[in-house]
C-alpha cells in the first residue's frame, strides 16, 4: 500500500520505517529539515536500538522517502498522523496544536476517499472533532484512531510485533472500509496472531490513556510501598517479588525506585485528569493526582538520601550521577527523573557530574550547567558519592572493586534497585537504596 506518515519523532519514524520494511511504499513528512535530512540518509535522528539498521535498508531500497514537502502525501491511500501532544505549559492538558496543524496540512493534498489515521495520544473527543473537520473538506474521506503502545528502547519490536491492535472507526460502511484498509496495512502482524479490537473513537482514545494510567499506577503503587518499607524497616524488592508471584498482580512493571518519567506516562496522566475534569468526571481519575505525587516524592527522597549520606549537606560534594535518560536504551531526557535529581543537587551546591552512554547531548541542551562525561571511569574518579539513577546495562554491570579504586568515598545510592547489594557491600561500599534497609 502507499502510506504517508506525518511526524518523524520517536513514534512516526519507527512506524514509517517499520511499515516500509513490511513491503509498503511509505512517505514520511516532518517540518524539521534537520530530522528529515538525517532520515533521508538512512540515519535515525535519535537513539533507538535497531532503528538505524531498519532505516538504512528501507531508504536504500526506496521503500521509504522522507521530506518536508506536505504535498508528497498526494497519491497515498492511508495517512498516519504521528505528531506529539505535549503538556500545555500552565495546565496539565494536552497541547493539540501539532495534531491540528498536521490535519490542516494533510487536507490540502488528500484524495477524495483517503483514510486518515490518528496515532498520537489525544484527549477523548478529539477524533470526533477532527472527523467533522475532515468531512467538511472531503465528505468521502474517513478518519480512524489507531493508538500506539510502543515503548522506547523496544520501539521497532513493539511496532513490528504489537501485542494488540486497536482501531477506532465510525459506524457503518465508512468504518468497514477503514477496517479493511487498516487490515491490509497490518496484514503481517494480524497473520502473526496479534489480537485486533475494532471499536468507536472514544474507546480507542481511552484505551491508550487507560493503559498508561494503569502502568503509572502500578509503578506508584510499588513506590508507595517503598515509602512504607523505609519507615517500617522492610525491603520493597522482596515485597515486589512476593506479591508479583500472584499472576493476578504480576512482577512486570513493579520495579521500585526513582519512578517514572519520559514523554508519555507523566503528561498522559495529567492530560487525562484535565480532560476528565472538562467532562465533569474528574473524581473518576482523581487518584492519578496521588499517583503523580507519589512519583514526585521519589525524586525528593533521593535528594534527601544523598544529603543524609553526605553528612547533612551536599555543598561542595562531588556527586556522580549515573544516568540522564528517563530510562535505559533511550537518549530521551523528557521529564527524566535522573536529570531532575542531578539538577536539584547542583542547585543545592553539589558539584555534579552526569554520565550517560547516549543521552548527554540531549541532557546538555536541557541542563547546560551540569558537568557531563560519557566515559564512566572518568565520571567516577574522585566522587564522594555515586548515584545510580538510570539502570543502563553498563552501570548495572559495573565492577564494584574497580569502581571503588576510582572514587574518593565508597558511597553508592541505588536509585533503581538495580545493583547487586552484596557484591557492592563486599567491595567496601556503603550501599543505600530507596525502599530497602
Ligand atoms: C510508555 C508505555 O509503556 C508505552 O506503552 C506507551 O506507548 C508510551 O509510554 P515508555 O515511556 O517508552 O512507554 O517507557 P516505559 O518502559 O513504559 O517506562 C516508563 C517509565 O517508568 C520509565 O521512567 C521507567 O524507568 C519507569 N519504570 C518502569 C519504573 O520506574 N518501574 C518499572 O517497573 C517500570
Amino acid at each position: 500500500m502507499r502510506i504517508s506518515v506525518t511526524g518523524m519523532g520517536y513514534l512516526g519514524a519507527v512506524h514509517a520505517a517499520s511499515m516500509a520494511s513490511l513491503g509498503h511504499e511509505v512517505v514520511g513528512v516532518d517540518v524539521d529539515a534537520q530530522k528529515v535530512d538525517a532520515l533521508a540518509l538512512g540515519k535515525a535522528p535519535f537513539f533507538e536500538p535497531g532503528l538505524d539498521e531498519l532505516l538504512a535498508g528501507v531508504v536504500a531500497s526506496g521503500a521509504l522517502e522522507v521530506t518536508t514537502e506536505p504535498s508528497a502525501v498526494a497519491g497515498c491511500q492511508v495517512h498516519f498522523v504521528c505528531v506529539g501532544t505535549p503538556q500545555a505549559s500552565a495546565s496539565g492538558a494536552a497541547d493539540l496544536r501539532f495534531v491540528d496543524a498536521a490535519m490542516a496540512a494533510l487536507v490540502d493534498h488528500l484524495g477524495p476517499d483517503d483514510l486518515v489515521v490518528g496515532k498520537s495520544t489525544v484527549p477523548v473527543g478529539t477524533a470526533a472533532r477532527l472527523a467533522t473537520y475532515l468531512a467538511a473538506a472531503h465528505p468521502a474521506a474517513t478518519l480512524a484512531w489507531n493508538p500506539e503502545f510502543l515503548r522506547e528502547g523496544f520501539a521497532v519490536e513493539d511496532t513490528l510485533r504489537p501485542d494488540r491492535i486497536v482501531y477506532g472507526v465510525p459506524d457503518g460502511e465508512a468504518g468497514e472500509r477503514a477496517t479493511a484498509l487498516l487490515d491490509a496495512v497490518y496484514a503481517q502482524a494480524l497473520d502473526d496472531g496479534a489480537p485486533r479490537i475494532v471499536t468507536d473513537y472514544p474507546t480507542a482514545e481511552l484505551v491508550k490513556v487507560a493503559a498508561n494510567s494503569f502502568l503509572a499506577t502500578k509503578i506508584s503503587f510499588i513506590n508507595a510501598m517503598a515509602e512504607l518499607c523505609e519507615v517500617a524497616g522492610g525491603d520493597v524488592t522482596q515485597l515486589a517479588d512476593a506479591i508479583g508471584y500472584d499472576p493476578r498482580i504480576g512482577r512486570r512493571f513493579l520495579n521500585s525506585g526513582l519512578g517514572f518519567g519520559g514523554g508519555c506516562l507523566p503528561k498522559d496522566i495529567r492530560a487525562f485528569m484535565a480532560r476528565a475534569d472538562e467532562l465533569g468526571a474528574g473524581d473518576a481519575v482523581a487518584f492519578l493526582g496521588e499517583v503523580d505525587r507519589v512519583n514526585g516524592r521519589r525524586r525528593a527522597r533521593m535528594v534527601d538520601l544523598a544529603t543524609e549520606v553526605l553528612g547533612g549537606s551536599v555543598v561542595g560534594a562531588r556527586i556522580t550521577v549515573l544516568g540522564a535518560a528517563f530510562k535505559p536504551d533511550s537518549d530521551d531526557v523528557r521529564d527524566s527523573p535522573a536529570l531532575d535529581v542531578a539538577a536539584r543537587l547542583r542547585a543545592l551546591g553539589a558539584r555534579v557530574t552526569v554520565c550517560d552512554p547516549q543521552a548527554v547531548a540531549n541532557a546538555r541542551t536541557k541542563q547546560p550547567d551540569l558537568h557531563y562525561e560519557v566515559d564512566v571511569e572518568t565520571a567516577l574518579t574522585g566522587a564522594d558519592a555515586v548515584l545510580l539513577l538510570t539502570e543502563w546495562r553498563q552501570f548495572r554491570q559495573l565492577d564494584p572493586v574497580r569502581a571503588g579504586e576510582l572514587v574518593a568515598h565508597r558511597t553508592v545510592l541505588d536509585g533503581r534497585n538495580a545493583l547487586d547489594r552484596d557484591a557492592w557491600t563486599a567491595a567496601g561500599w556503603a550501599y543505600r537504596a530507596l525502599g530497602r534497609r
